[in-house]
């Protein structure tokens, strides 16, 4: 079966597949959203079911709520978890400085609250996530919907003073409509190329009036596991500086495919 899955997809299993390693019973767990976080809910749920790994999880869109409670994941709100022991979320882009850009799949403003309110966070990507510079990924950023042409036209002037490559910023849609994420909000996607400073860039932002979030996830990630398609993943750990190689045998999660 895991020979139907592309080699994109076998990366991003093999890095989430590594990174519920780091779970453990009674934690409280970040669940992120998109299709690498959707393995990794998967791989919790079959733990969860098969080797009655106890924890609670709280999620970081309703897709993924959805996901969690399917598989068989206890779900909590943030309110009700308060702290959470770990995120495992999955990223667009991830600099060496395990500095990233989130948000492609519409989730930034809870994925970022959650993993900031999370003693750890573990990032999932397959290898061309990887960047030198952040920026290629348009940059995402919530805003509300209440003077959304007004907000966009003030991000585009604050862009003018920032060192960026390109300055492109469009509304996210979705069909007709502006797309609408779980908040409520719009998203405005900022086409940039090369972000110079993203530390500056992601606090300038937040000073916009109707913006509410950023999709730059500056010093938030603690490990990065970066899948490769032939089964090797990388773990990268930023404070303890180490990385190491390891490998996932698709033969032995053949069940977790079965429904695909
Ligand atoms: C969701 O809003 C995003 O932050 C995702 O985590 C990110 O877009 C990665 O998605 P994929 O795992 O689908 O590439």
């Amino acid at each position: 079966m895991s020979g139907q899955l592309s080699p994109i997809d076998k990366a991003k299993f093999v890095a989430a597949k590594r990174a519920v390693d780091f779970v453990e019973d009674g934690m409280r767990v970040g669940l992120g959203t998109g299709s690498t976080s959707a393995w990794m809910v998967r791989c919790l749920g079959e733990l969860v079911r098969e080797e009655g790994l106890k924890i609670r999880g709280v999620p970081t869109s309703t897709r993924t709520a959805e996901l969690a409670r399917q598989v068989g994941i206890e779900v909590i709100s943030l309110d009700e978890a308060k702290w959470l022991d770990l995120t495992i979320d999955g990223a667009d882009e991830v600099d060496s400085d395990l500095n990233l850009i989130k948000g492609g799949g519409g989730a930034l403003l809870q994925e970022k609250i959650v993993a900031t309110a999370s003693d750890q966070m573990i990032v999932i990507a397959d290898a061309a996530k990887e960047v030198g510079q952040l920026g290629a990924f348009p940059l995402p950023i919530e805003v509300i919907p209440f003077g959304w042409q007004t907000t966009k036209a003030l991000v585009e002037e604050t862009l003018i003073n920032v060192d960026v490559l390109t300055r492109d910023t469009t509304l996210r849609m979705n069909g007709e409509a502006p797309y609408v994420t779980d908040e409520g909000n719009y998203i405005i996607d900022m086409h940039l190329s090369r972000i110079g400073n993203p530390r500056q860039l992601a606090l300038i932002v937040n000073q916009i009036p109707g913006v509410v979030e950023n999709g730059l996830f500056i010093d938030i990630c603690d490990i990065v596991v970066i899948g490769h398609g032939d089964g090797r993943v990388e773990v990268r750990d930023i404070n303890a500086g180490t990385v190491e190689e390891d490998r996932v045998d698709f033969l032995e999660n053949e069940n977790l495919f079965i429904d695909l």
